[in-house]
């Protein structure tokens, strides 16, 4: 849908369920794909996400009294949800209005003063349940309002990622990291993300590929109890590091080259958080090998290590699914395919490919039919535009 239609279908969802006349102002923030360095944010890793042209618009208009109205244009059987500046509990189940809500709560625990609530209505095309951090784009989206309505002008684009995950760890309980809302709230047209996730130095490295397209195939499959996995995932690592730093002087997994891994792993005494760990490790320095590579334009170096992402995240850190091993199984024969490998938190959801220019068609083709006769799921494609940050429109 082009902007203008979205800014209409919004401005007539406004008026019907708040009504009054839609605000001019409107914001967006975007999704996710992360091309290397996965589960390893929480970590002290690197990671290197972009930010998509798909996301989340937002409207909000400021109230007088202390009263918070939420409509989603996505949910529409959901009708409007009103609460008060005086009502956000953390932990309650509240469906996705528990991600504007943990926002507000944030910026209110840091100190900053908001005593009128306000109307706020959304609408996404971030394809539910896919892993492209449509949560993330909520919270960022949700702090860049919140900013500009109340005139928080000294909060930085950072510190609404970091809003963006204390908000989803403490109101909503997953431990992510914090590399989607980073990317959501910095992301560069054209450019992916190096961060490192222990000191939050970054830099936006130009991701120039005359010859080849990113690709994102959606398994179309939304694994349930993600949460209490995902949760699983971090827990298994600390305990590694807790083990490892009887032996060597580090802070985070991060902090360990792969060399020094192998020479201390053995401290490592639980057999499964040993292979999460090294899952960490490796990542973390494919992460800085891939970013190398890509700036020295050796693409091939760059899809050989997603390659080899992937394999790590199946056999190692196991948080793929065999619907997305399937996905990059068929992707690794076809002809012109530099590297493929699931993205994101895993469980489901899609992979990212690098496929060269005249492949694409042939990538698509070899890959939707054999998919949906072995798994019954209808894999869908989508080109991307690696687009901004969140910002008023
Ligand atoms: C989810 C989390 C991120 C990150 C990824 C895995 O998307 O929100 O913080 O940990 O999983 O790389």
């Amino acid at each position: 849908m082009e902007r203008n239609e979205i800014r209409a279908m919004m401005e007539k969802a406004y008026k019907e369920n708040f009504g009054e006349e839609a605000p001019k102002e409107w914001y967006f923030a975007p999704g996710r794909v992360n091309l290397i360095g996965e589960h390893t944010d929480y970590n002290g890793g690197h990671v290197f996400p972009c930010a998509l042209t798909i996301g989340t618009y937002g409207m909000i208009k400021r109230r007088s009294d202390r009263t918070l109205r939420f409509y989603s244009v996505n949910f529409p059987e959901k009708g409007v949800t009103v609460t008060s500046l005086d009502e956000l509990n953390p932990g309650s189940n509240e469906g996705w209005t528990a991600y504007p809500k943990g926002v507000f709560w944030t910026f209110i625990l840091n100190k900053y003063e908001i005593n009128e609530g306000a109307d706020i209505l959304i609408w996404g095309d971030i394809p539910a349940g896919s892993g492209l951090s449509s949560s993330a784009s909520v919270e960022v989206l949700t702090g860049t309002m919140i900013k500009d309505t109340y005139g928080f002008t000294n909060v930085t684009g950072v510190d609404l990622a970091k809003f963006g995950q204390y908000s989803e760890n403490n109101y909503n309980g997953l431990s992510c990291g914090i590399m989607d809302q980073f990317a959501s709230a910095m992301g560069k047209k054209d450019c992916a993300i190096f961060l490192d996730t222990n000191t939050l130095e970054y830099e936006h490295a130009p991701v120039k590929l005359p010859d080849a397209k990113i690709v994102i195939t959606n398994s179309k499959v939304k694994h349930s109890l993600v949460t209490s996995a995902y949760n699983d995932r971090r827990r298994e690592c600390e305990e590694a590091l807790k083990d490892l730093q009887k032996v060597v002087g580090i802070k985070t997994l991060g902090d360990l080259t792969e060399e020094e891994f192998e020479a201390h792993k053995d401290s490592i005494t639980n057999d499964i958080n040993r292979k999460r760990a090294k899952h960490a490790v490796y990542e973390n320095r494919r992460t800085i090998k891939a970013v190398e590579a890509l700036k020295a334009n050796d693409i091939e170096t760059f899809g050989k290590l997603m390659n080899a992402s992937h394999v790590s995240l199946r056999d190692d850190y196991e948080v793929s699914c065999k619907e997305c091993d399937l996905l990059t199984e068929l992707a690794w024969k076809q002809p012109g395919v530099i590297g493929s490998r699931i993205t994101g938190g895993g469980f489901g959801g899609c992979t990212v490919s690098i496929v060269k220019n005249e492949a694409v068609d042939d990538f698509i083709k070899a890959i939707d039919e054999p998919y949906e006769k072995e798994t019954g799921y209808k894999a869908e494609f989508y080109i991307v535009d690696i687009g901004e940050g969140a910002s008023r429109i």
